[in-house]
């Protein structure tokens, strides 16, 4: 068992998009983790078939058009009529209705129940089952984009960086590579402890997991069944501060362009808990 949704979710109450985390084989012993296929290799855990089968349910609150339509609206706007590639493309939650905008987009996706899970929704969608740090698309794209903290599945720096490689080598000269992520939560961290609830409720309670000098981390859920059961569910990231991402940009060629903390352009602050993040590839 390997994957985990986390459940922060619509009663969590808190905007930011915080995404879905995966476990370490074994730890699991309810909740959404698939198994560990056979596939590229990545320091990311595969996600299984309960996982793609449970994922548009259970993060409805993320399609809803509040979330989805400001990010549509940016990510269109940036691919400006040219092809734009999604990594970790999951089910589609936001190529489909992009590509229902009228942009062609095409996606990496490391699982391939994921993959499959999106071609079942609409047909027509190019997706290479593969790493995004490592993976290729046929094409040149005027945006590449990876969302929804999915970055912090590669849980080394080095497949970080390589990522960011990746995104350049897909772009045409003058497009954008835009990253969505949330800012690690450790400000909230007191001397002396590493663990940060962040959600605590009748049904679910979560809490990360920080270690300061790897910036390894586990999002921890303890999911309570109306029949009383308790079930624990475990997944693995790394996290990665922005002025790293500015950093992992610059090392992949790519200019610093702009930083806001959602997608509707509202600035970005020492306070903010999300980013959203571009930069360009020069022309
Ligand atoms: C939170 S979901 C996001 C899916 C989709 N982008 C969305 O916003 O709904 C994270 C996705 O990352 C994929 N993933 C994890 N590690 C990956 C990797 N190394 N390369 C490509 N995809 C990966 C997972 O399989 C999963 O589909």
């Amino acid at each position: 068992m390997a994957e985990q949704l986390r459940l922060q979710h619509a009663d969590d109450g808190r905007a930011r998009a915080l995404g879905y985390r995966r476990a370490p084989a074994g730890k699991s012993t309810g909740g959404l983790f698939g198994r560990r296929d056979a596939g590229p290799v990545t320091s990311s855990d595969v996600w299984g078939d309960e996982a793609a089968a449970r994922y548009d349910e259970a993060s409805a609150f993320m399609f809803a058009p509040d979330v989805l339509g400001p990010a549509l609206d940016f990510l269109a706007d940036l691919a400006g009529g040219g092809p734009a590639l999604e990594f970790a493309i999951g089910t589609g939650r936001v190529a489909i209705p992009l590509a229902e905008r009228g942009v062609a987009v095409s996606g990496i996706e490391l699982s391939q129940p994921m993959a499959d899970r999106l071609l079942a929704k609409r047909g027509g969608i190019p997706v290479v089952v593969g790493d995004m740090a490592t993976a290729t698309v046929p094409g040149e794209f005027s945006l590449v984009y990876v969302v929804w903290n999915s970055i912090g599945n590669l849980r080394t720096q080095a497949e970080q960086v390589e990522c960011f490689r990746n995104a350049a080598r897909h772009l045409a000269p003058g497009g954008r590579f835009v990253v969505e992520l949330w800012v690690p939560g450790i400000r909230r961290l007191p001397p002396g402890q590493s663990a940060v609830p962040f959600h605590v409720g009748e049904h679910h309670a979560g809490f990360d997991t920080y270690d300061m000098t790897t910036q390894q981390g586990t999002s921890h859920h303890y999911h309570r069944a109306d029949d009383g059961t308790v079930t624990y569910g475990a997944s693995n990231f790394r996290y990665i501060w922005p002025a790293e991402c500015d950093l992992m940009a610059a090392l992949a060629g790519l200019a610093f362009e702009s930083r806001s903390a959602d997608w509707h352009g509202r600035p970005f602050t020492s306070d903010s808990e999300c980013h959203v993040s571009v930069w360009r590839k020069p022309t």
